[in-house]
């Protein structure tokens, strides 16, 4: 099994409050918080309830995963980056394709704001197949692509990426052991795949080496979301903290 980080929480599961409705977000959180590492608010949240939103997660006092993923010109994106790492989130992300100059200039805002955030790439959507690169003016492979996005995004100094979970295992071998993998896509036996189509289970991903494993729907799909945390946390060795 690979060391995971120091720089990671103990307990790796940040569960996605993917929703517009804010007290059924707070109401989840609050009940779930035991058996989590932190909560991961995307863009259907965010466009509906903005930073106040992010803010009313304050007393869940749960690391925030803001999965906006930034695409725009350097000086855009600082900005963006820079007001994500003042509302104190614990990671924020991008993505590679806006190219080295728009990551550094992220990742020097986002560290001069707040040196506790974490800044992370998108490389490749999971929703983009092999046969969608040619049309977009991209050789060779998915796994390529995310292996050379991964590679830009180190060297400009970012903290990881996301990744799928079959990506985990050739990312920790080529980043090196304190690059941090952020890993949707995750189902414990049983669980329904929704529109997830290549999954895996959490223990297995956490010891293939991710760092974050981020799961929505088996837990806030759960017919009991509190016992479905519970029980991804046991399958991990952790009791509730
Ligand atoms: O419900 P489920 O566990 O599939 O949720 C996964 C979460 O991870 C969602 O918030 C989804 O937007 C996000 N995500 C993903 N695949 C990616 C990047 C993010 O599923 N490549």
């Amino acid at each position: 099994m690979t060391p995971v980080p120091a720089n990671v929480p103990a307990n790796p599961v940040f569960v996605a409050l993917d929703t517009t409705d804010l007290d059924y977000a707070l109401q989840l959180a609050e009940r779930v918080r035991p058996h989590v590492g932190g909560l991961k608010l995307g863009l259907e949240f965010f466009t509906a309830h903005g930073p106040d939103g992010v803010r009313a997660f304050a007393d869940a006092g749960l690391p925030v995963f803001l999965d906006l993923k930034f695409h725009d010109i350097p000086n855009t994106v600082a900005g963006a980056c820079r007001a994500a790492a003042g509302l104190g989130v614990s990671i924020a992300n991008v993505h590679a394709q806006g190219g080295a100059a728009m990551m550094r200039a992220g990742l020097d805002a986002v560290k001069s704001t707040n040196p506790a955030t974490r800044l992370i790439a998108v490389t490749m959507l999971t929703s983009l197949s092999d046969s969608d690169l040619p049309a977009m003016g991209i050789g060779g492979s998915v796994g390529d692509q995310v292996l050379r996005l991964a590679a830009l995004a180190r060297e400009s100094g970012l903290d990881g990426v996301v990744c799928s979970a079959h990506e985990i295992e050739r990312l920790r071998r080529e980043m090196g052991r304190d690059f941090l993998l952020v890993v949707p896509g995750i189902r414990p036996a049983g669980a329904a795949l929704g529109d997830q189509q290549r999954v895996m289970g959490p223990k297995e991903a956490r010891d293939a080496g991710a760092g974050v494993l981020v799961i929505g729907r088996p837990i806030t799909a759960a017919p009991d979301p509190v016992l479905a945390a519970r029980d991804i946390a046991q399958s991990l060795g952790i009791s509730a903290g």
